[in-house]
């Protein structure tokens, strides 16, 4: 996979994301194509950057470019591919959510080289992780220059990492629920805010140092014996806290499996 041009196909809320990741200074490639649909996500794009072309329809994103990416919604993905014709050999990112690789080859029609890969939101900023499969050293550079990239090495990985996002949710929720508390018990939602979101963010910043171990070792770290943190975490297990997230991730795993034909 070389890519001096990408092209996306579907131009939403993450094809945006990425294509300001990707043209951040240093830019990661000179050209990008856009599908002309979003028209305003589209024509803002162009504007903003010179590298950003939109192209005349989806199949001109697929016949200028190295690499293709397909960010439309899974509801309409097998209408738009089996419209289109792909080269032999072409290299093709899907980004495309809970959708078989099987059934994308299919619709394809054409000897493709693809990769599966679930960015999120924050590659704008060149801070996301992104799982991808299977293992691509190209798709893994593009990926690393958004944030980071994590090769999975095979499709339960994939589909284990891609449940593991659906926690984005509930990380504010559970911030969220801490402020509610916080208010009702007197304090300014406001300042509750202002508490928390560096304080998650220390957090966060001290979970992705290279010495971590595990998370248990942090949370033990954080934890002083029969202090206040420790009280809390065991609180929060023993009413259930560990059972309820593990339901709801083995829920969602199975969602996203039921969602692929067999
Ligand atoms: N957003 C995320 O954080 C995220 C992360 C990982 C993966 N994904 C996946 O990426 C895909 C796109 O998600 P999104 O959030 O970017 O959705 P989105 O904002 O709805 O973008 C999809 C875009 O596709 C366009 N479109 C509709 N019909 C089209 C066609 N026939 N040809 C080309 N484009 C067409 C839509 O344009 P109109 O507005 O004109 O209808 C829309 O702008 C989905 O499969 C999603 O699951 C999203």
């Amino acid at each position: 996979m070389t890519m001096k041009s990408i092209g996306f196909v579907g131009t939403g809320a993450i094809t945006e994301a990425m294509v300001r990741g990707i043209l951040a200074e240093p830019a990661y490639v000179s050209e990008i194509f856009v599908s002309p649909r979003n028209a305003d996500i589209a024509t803002r794009l162009a504007v903003e950057f010179n590298a950003v072309q939109i192209a005349s329809d989806n199949q001109a994103v697929i016949d200028r470019t190295d690499v293709a990416i397909l960010a439309i919604r899974p509801q309409i993905a097998e209408e738009v591919l089996t419209g289109l014709t792909f080269r032999s050999g072409q290299s093709v990112i899907s980004v495309v959510a809970a959708t078989e690789r099987q059934s994308l080859l299919q619709w394809i029609g054409a000897d493709v080289h693809l990769v599966q890969a679930i960015p999120l939101p924050f590659v704008a900023d060149r801070q996301g992780v992104t799982a991808l499969y299977p293992p691509d050293e190209a798709a893994a550079e593009l990926f690393d220059t958004l944030g980071r990239a994590i090769q999975c090495n095979s499709v339960k990985e994939y589909d284990l990492l891609a449940a593991a996002s659906a926690l984005m949710s509930t990380y504010f929720g559970f911030m969220e629920i801490a402020v509610d508390w916080l208010e009702k018990n007197g304090l300014e939602r406001a300042k509750g805010q202002t508490f928390l979101a560096p304080l998650f963010h220390g957090l966060a910043l001290r979970a992705d140092q290279p010495d971590i171990v595990s998370f248990e070792a942090l949370s033990r770290e954080f934890a002083t014996k029969g202090g206040l943190n420790e009280q809390v975490l065991s609180q929060f297990g023993g009413s259930g806290g560990r059972d309820a997230l593990w339901s709801a991730l083995d829920s969602v795993l199975a969602r996203i499996e039921r969602a692929k034909p067999r």
